[in-house]
């Protein structure tokens, strides 16, 4: 994500993503905000004239077929244990049958290490790169965007904004100007689509429309509810005053998502941020979202407290899990396939439920 406090990708930067892997793992890295998925009710069908062993899942993801409409979301790379959890990451999405992102590549290219060994793990699914737009707008940054592609054998990449996150660092980048150009110009240069992504703080409607503009493949909205940078790095702050009243800023995954569907009706959309289980994933495939992906909980599955050996068999039946629970909500609304439960009724509660 972020990168390097030392501007080279240097140990600094690498001591920082094993911090964040294992924060990220604790509760303290969870949003005090809902994601508000609890407001979102799908109608109960008694007569669902389908078979529940019936209910298909599979769809295309960049390319390729898939088991699922789910991924997992871009997390980590870098350093030693940050590979091995790549690897082990690798193996779990290659199992399920479900696409990877990787986390931030830029420490990992400026240090000279190679991913491309995730792609002999993972072989049929497809791997999606990933770097930060205020890095791909610096000099050198639309190149260092193709090297990210080119080392993973990449489908597709994904360039973060983490506006927030990055002012929560002590050594963070607060200089936004020219992302969006950089963000246009390297969609005219690559030849695999191009995604952009928030880390937890949500893409609105009008960002969304901008990015779609720049010609952008697919938006995640990467909303509020889940993993909060914010809170993982004011914990690793030692006076971080500034940032207490903006711990849960940010766009709840729902809202996000409904606002950009609305502002955007035709733009590919992915939902992230939040989604804790299946359940949660069919709602907002039914908001509109085309893919649904999964981050913290997913490392939570593979390594339980963050410093555990990886389990990619784990966090495989986890996903195994949020597929099931998807296919159940479809049943459940008398829906056999992806196509007909985008139709099916339902509504969203102003308040929250809870
Ligand atoms: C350990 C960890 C590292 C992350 N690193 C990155 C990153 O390098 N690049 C990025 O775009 N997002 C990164 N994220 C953000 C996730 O992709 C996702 O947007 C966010 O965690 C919200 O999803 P969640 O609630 O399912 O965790 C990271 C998330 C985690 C948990």
């Amino acid at each position: 994500m972020s990168d390097d406090p030392d501007k080279t990708g240097g140990p600094a930067a690498g001591d920082r993503k094993d911090a964040h892997l294992a924060l990220a793992a604790d509760p303290l890295a969870l949003s005090g905000i809902s994601a508000g998925f609890e407001r979102v009710r799908l109608e109960h069908c008694a007569l669902p004239e389908c078979s529940l062993a019936d209910v298909r899942i599979e769809t295309d993801c960049l390319g390729r077929q898939v088991s699922a409409p789910l991924f997992v979301g871009s997390m980590t790379g870098g350093t030693a244990h940050a590979d091995a959890i790549n690897e082990a990451l690798a193996e779990t999405a290659e199992a399920a049958g479900v696409a990877l992102a990787v986390g931030s590549q830029r420490a990992s290219l400026e240090s000279g290490r190679s991913q491309a060994g995730l792609r002999k793990r993972a072989p049929s699914v497809p791997l999606i790169g990933n770097l930060g737009g205020v890095q791909l707008a610096m000099e050198g940054g639309i190149d260092l965007a193709r090297r990210a592609v080119d080392d993973l054998q990449a489908e597709a990449i994904f360039i973060h904004l983490n506006p927030l996150q990055e002012a929560a660092q002590p050594e963070g980048e607060t200089d936004w100007r020219g992302v969006l150009t950089a963000i246009g110009t390297l969609v005219g240069t690559l030849p695999v689509p191009v995604m952009v992504k928030e880390v937890g703080a949500g893409i609105g409607p009008d960002v969304a429309r901008r990015l779609f503009d720049a010609g952008v493949h697919a938006v995640d909205v990467a909303g509020l509810g889940g993993t909060n940078w914010t809170r993982i790095e004011v914990a690793r702050r030692s006076e971080a005053a500034l940032f207490a009243p903006f711990l849960d800023w940010g766009l709840p995954t729902v809202d996000a998502l409904r606002g950009v569907r609305a502002a955007c009706p035709h733009g590919r959309l992915i939902a992230s941020g939040g989604i804790a289980d299946g359940l949660d994933a069919a709602k907002a495939l039914w908001l509109g979202a085309a893919l649904v992906s999964m981050a913290g909980p997913v490392l939570r599955a593979l390594t339980g407290d963050g410093r555990g050996t990886p389990d990619p068999e784990a966090a495989e039946q986890v996903i195994t899990l949020w597929k099931d629970q998807l296919r159940l909500a479809m049943f459940l609304t008398g829906a056999s396939d992806l196509s007909a439960f985008a139709g099916k009724p339902g509504h969203v509660d102003a308040l929250a439920a809870r």
